[in-house]
């Protein structure tokens, strides 16, 4: 084990301006190391979903840097940004699944980088993975306790199960760092809980960093270890879940948030 943990992502002085002058992501700057479970919270509109686009990118930042295990995203091309990419795993709030596969075609799929054979037709798809990808990618199934839907087509599942194998594909590529973009916005709550635990699960045993955001305050002060506060594209909060107060959350959503109790006011975390 590493006697300090080291940076798996950092991000230095991150701008991201859409054409019309519009400045979605602010000179923003952070670290993220193993184990740690980040929520982005900000109110829509923030940048939350342009920030992270960014750390893989989805989308080319304007200035800055994105180093991912030392090397920077934002200067690769062709196949080292291939190849880098494939370290930054990503899931969706619509899963992005492809339905007509079934649930193992879907995981295999995030072992294509690890075939070296990046070009497939449907007729060669299962033959070009080894028995050591079919492997992880059973394991990857059972990680997120559905390997008995493995044979189902994917469009036949619960949006729950789909986002499970989202994660699961995600997993099988063995990525450094895991994104998660609004997973559980389409989600009821008991799926909600289930999803936020299988990430905190893999974040936990995998020491896998994983990055989400969240429009729920409550589910992340349940689930990361730290919180990222995002207003105007600029980073306004950053700390331990636990010192994120009501104050602070009125700062980034307006004098009008209101929540549930669990969120302590400032004066009571110092009498704590
Ligand atoms: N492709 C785009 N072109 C221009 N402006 C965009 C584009 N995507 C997002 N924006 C703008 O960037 C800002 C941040 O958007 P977004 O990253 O989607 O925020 P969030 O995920 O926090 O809701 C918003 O003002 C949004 O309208
Ligand atoms: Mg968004």
């Amino acid at each position: 084990m590493d006697a300090i943990p080291k940076n798996v992502l950092k991000i230095n002085r991150l701008t991201k301006i859409y054409p019309g002058e519009v400045r979605a992501v602010n000179n923003v700057s952070f670290s993220v190391k193993k184990g740690e479970l980040i929520a982005i919270l900000g109110p829509s509109g923030a940048g939350k979903s342009t920030l992270l686009r960014c750390l893989n990118r989805l989308i080319a930042p304007t200035n800055g840097e994105v180093l991912v295990n030392g090397r920077d995203i934002t200067q690769c091309r062709g196949k080292a940004l291939q190849q880098l990419r494939s370290d930054v795993g990503m899931v969706f709030q619509q899963f992005n699944l492809i339905p007509r596969l079934t649930v193992f075609e879907n995981v295999l799929a995030g072992r294509l980088g690890h075939t070296g054979n990046p070009f497939w037709s449907t007729a060669s798809f299962f033959r070009i993975f080894s028995e050591k990808n079919k492997q992880a990618s059973f394991d990857a199934l059972k990680k997120v306790g559905i390997e008995h839907l493995a044979p189902k087509r994917a469009d036949s599942l619960s949006g729950g199960q789909q986002q499970r194998v989202a994660i699961a594909r995600t997993l099988a590529q063995e990525p450094a760092v895991i994104l998660a973009d609004e997973p559980v916005a389409s989600l009821d709550p008991a799926s909600s809980q289930r999803v936020l635990g299988i990430l905190k699960v893999i974040c936990d045993s995998k020491n896998i960093p994983v990055i989400v955001n969240l429009h729920q305050v409550d589910l992340a002060q349940q689930y990361a270890t730290r919180i990222i506060g995002i207003q105007d594209g600029a980073l306004v909060f950053d700390g331990k879940a636990a010192d994120f107060t009501l104050d602070i959350a009125k700062r980034i959503y307006g004098a009008q948030f209101e929540t549930c109790l669990c969120i302590p006011r400032a004066n009571q975390i110092a009498a704590a």
